[in-house]
């Protein structure tokens, strides 16, 4: 990596260890369309796909696992975990977790790098890359991630998308914010300390060929109901079982659509290595 990308590696961290404490909270962003409505569908979709396609045993990467968010649920099925997080302040977090449920014989934390994991070739049986924004350079990220994978493993991950980031931009007025992302791929966090990149199904496209990935599914990881603007609605739906169940099923549906990929704040792909 670059003088640069190892200076971007540092904000990302140095960020992370001052945020890791409230990293769990329900986060909330009108402009986004962030709620309890999103947060509900989104975390189930995320799981719906990772348990999708977790081997039944095995060893499990969770790159950039921050505060074991879903390495416990994860270990909690009977399989092992490693997170690799470059935050020594999220890992105290997750320690803390992982200590409180019993999970210290399942999972196990190492401060590292996600451009240069200090692992053999071929040794995982999932890999796990959730919300890697934070990765000045995806496509070492990447091979790294598909190096340390077993042949005919899944590696999944996520990473914001242009399309939301741009629209979320236009929500908050920001024009000048809008326009820099189109053009240069990246976006200083509201905070002002850390860079986030962005991405388009295209470009982990383009990813998994250059890496032998096969790709299983590109997803857009949910959340179309961030685009609905009227608050009542979204809180009487939020309220109403059947209401909730029948947009949970909607999404569901939409994510099953490729083509809606881009249009989710976390798209996710899944790829087999071959
Ligand atoms: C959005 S959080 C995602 C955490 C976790 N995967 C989840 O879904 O809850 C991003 C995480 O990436 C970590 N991170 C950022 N840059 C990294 C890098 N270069 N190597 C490893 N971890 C990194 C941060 O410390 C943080 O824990």
């Amino acid at each position: 990596m670059d003088k640069k990308s190892e200076e971007y590696v540092k904000m990302a961290k140095a960020y992370h260890d001052k945020m890791a404490e409230d990293y769990d909270k329900p986060y909330h962003n009108e402009a986004l369309g962030y709620d309890e409505l999103y947060n509900y569908i989104t975390d189930k979709i995320e799981w719906h796909y990772i348990e999708k396609y977790l081997p039944n045993k095995g060893l499990v990467l969770d790159a950039a696992g921050g505060t074991a968010r879903l390495a416990i649920p994860i270990a909690k099925k009977g399989l092992d975990v490693v997170i690799i997080d470059v935050s020594e302040g999220m890992l105290k977090v997750a320690r803390e977790k992982i200590r409180s449920q019993d999970l210290e014989n399942r999972i196990t934390l190492k401060q590292g790098d996600i451009h240069k994991i200090n692992y053999p070739d071929n040794h995982f049986d999932f890999v796990l890359a959730q919300g890697i924004e934070y990765c000045p350079d995806l496509e070492k990220a990447v091979a790294e991630l598909a190096r340390v994978l077993k042949p005919s493993c899944y590696l999944e991950l996520s990473a914001d998308s242009l399309f939301f980031v741009t629209w979320a931009f236009l929500n908050e007025k920001n024009l000048e914010k809008a326009l820099q992302v189109l053009d240069e791929g990246k976006y200083m966090s509201s905070g002002g300390d850390v860079w986030c990149w962005v991405y388009t199904p295209s470009q982990f496209r383009e990813m998994c060929h250059k890496h032998k990935l096969k790709i299983e599914k590109i997803t857009s990881g949910g959340g179309a109901c961030a685009y609905i603007k009227d608050q009542s609605f979204r809180q009487a739906v939020f309220q109403n079982k059947k209401q909730l169940e029948k947009l949970l099923e909607i999404e569901m549906k939409l994510c099953e659509i490729e083509d809606t990929a881009i249009l989710g704040n976390h798209p996710i792909l899944i790829a087999k290595k071959q």
